[in-house]
């Protein structure tokens, strides 16, 4: 039996302004004592905003930085309360911190900052045996033969896409790419092809991932959802909640339900095999809402970083054309991972102590959130040679070596959706590197930016596209 919210008598507006009040960010510590900065490795002495602020946003000069000044091992003091991070990056640390113990480790913890707008069931929050239970029913949707289902798709509208760009004129292919793995999470996760329902949605998606930092932040301070920016993120939840709870319910009636091949339709049909009950309304407007933000921008950032890579380099570009012309998908995919781990998209993945461990021989203490530094994992010369230059073989000879690649995370965590991602990457690299030539504008002058939660391209990987002939 799943339940519907609907017959339980509650309009949208009040599941949404619950979940706010719920999903306050969680005191760092739980039940534990608090942590003391002198129990930890060292780290900067500057105040925790000072600190959040070098995170959020200069997080690619400022974690460098605190590693050439204090070492491999590091702590950061961050709001929202003054939550400490200890920063690893050594393959064997990061191997740690992926196998530890799942009932010690949460990663739920680190990511509460997202609850209000994910919600309690969003696999990124929940820990231990619930987010066992969650994982393993969203997990067959993100299989080999279900990501095979969805590639059709992802290429039609790639090509729809590529169709679109404007010839020999200099555009940002960030927003182009924003513009399709959001059109991708819309037809191929959330199934909607209805062109009402998505010309409903999408204003009230992209309003969603476009959250600012500040905005995040605040939602520490619960008296700040009544102002502004605070609350217009309020209102367009419970408009979005309103649409999806919609969407949800008249899928549920689709006579066609078992063959459709999207992710909500697939999720629609999971049942858990101890009780044999299916997902909820909640849970499934959760999960979807997770999946939107986690896997829109992540993409479409690696995808431009990648356009700006081969745009920069004719050689490589020729290289690639060539793989997607022949259908040599490994490469198309060596290209992708290189530009992932030059570019990393998210800086770090974080766990939450909930008891004492020990790493890399240092002990921590229960309440401490430890992080692996996908930054420094993947910029750091012992782990991959020549780490500054694109170079995509080093992922065809075995040359990259386990856990110190990590732009996906590890262990029980790691991205559900990173054989997604790289399903539709591949597939909008071959619809772009057979039809167009790319170079880059400005001469290729490019730096990173944190928009969001992602670092992305600062100029937008600006690209000159040319038709091929033949
Ligand atoms: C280039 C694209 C992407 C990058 C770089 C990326 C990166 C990440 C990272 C670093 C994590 C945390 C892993 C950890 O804690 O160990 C994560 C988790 C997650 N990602 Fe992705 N992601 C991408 C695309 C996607 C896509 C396309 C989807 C879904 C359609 C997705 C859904 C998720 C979900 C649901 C989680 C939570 C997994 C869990 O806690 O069990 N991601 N991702």
């Amino acid at each position: 039996m799943t339940t519907s919210m609907h017959t339980q008598g509650m309009s949208t507006q009040s599941v949404t302004a619950r979940r706010f009040q719920r999903m306050r960010p969680m005191a760092p510590n739980g039940t534990t004592p608090p942590v003391r900065t002198r129990d930890l490795p060292p780290g900067p002495r500057l105040p925790a905003l000072l600190q959040s602020v070098g995170l959020l946003r200069f997080r690619h000069q400022f974690i460098p930085a605190l590693r050439r000044r204090y070492g491999d091992v590091f702590t950061i003091r961050i709001l929202p309360e003054d939550r400490h991070i200890v920063m690893f990056h050594r393959p064997e640390h990061v191997r740690e911190i992926f196998m530890g113990d799942p009932g010690v480790f949460h990663a739920g913890k680190g990511n509460a900052i997202l609850g209000p707008v994910m919600g309690e069931h969003s696999l990124l929050l929940v820990d231990a045996s619930e987010h066992k239970r969650a994982r393993k029913l969203l997990m067959p949707a993100f299989n080999r033969p279900a990501l095979r289902g969805y590639e059709g798709l992802v290429s039609s509208l790639a090509r729809a896409e590529v169709d679109s760009w404007p010839e020999g004129e200099a555009f940002a292919s960030l927003e182009r790419m924003n513009s399709l793995t959001l059109e991708v999470i819309l037809q191929v996760v959330f199934g909607v092809t209805d062109d009402a329902r998505l010309a409903e949605l999408r204003p009230l998606v992209r309003r969603t991932v476009e959250i600012p930092p500040l905005v995040f932040l605040g939602w520490g301070y619960p008296k700040l959802q009544k102002l502004g920016p605070w609350r217009r993120t309020v209102d367009n939840q419970v408009e979005l909640d309103r649409v999806i709870f919609a969407e949800i319910a008249q899928r549920r009636q689709a006579s066609d339900l078992a063959e459709r091949t999207d992710v909500l339709s697939r999720l629609l049909q999971v049942t858990d095999d101890e009780t044999g009950a299916g997902l909820t309304d909640e849970e499934l407007r959760d999960q979807l809402v997770t999946l939107l933000l986690a896997g829109h921008e992540t993409t479409a950032s690696a995808l431009s970083w990648t356009m700006h890579e081969l745009g920069k380099d004719p050689a490589q570009a020729a290289r690639a054309r060539e793989a997607a012309v022949t259908g040599d998908t490994d490469y198309l995919e060596a290209v992708l991972k290189e530009s992932m781990r030059l570019h990393p998209v998210i800086p770090m993945v974080v766990r939450h102590l909930m008891a004492p461990v020990t790493i890399g021989g240092i002990e921590l203490p229960a309440g401490v959130n430890v992080a692996a530094s996908i930054i420094l994992a993947h910029e750091s010369e012992q782990n991959h040679p020549e780490p500054g230059r694109f170079r995509p073989d080093r992922f065809l000879e075995g040359e990259v070596e386990i856990n110190t690649w990590i732009p996906f995370g590890g262990g029980v965590r790691r991205c559900i959706g990173a054989g997604f991602s790289l399903m539709e990457g591949v597939a909008v690299l071959r619809e772009v590197l057979t039809t167009c030539e790319v170079t880059v504008s400005d001469a290729g002058a490019e730096s990173t930016r944190v928009r969001n939660i992602t670092s992305v391209p600062k100029r937008g990987a600006r690209v000159v596209v040319r038709r091929r002939r033949t």
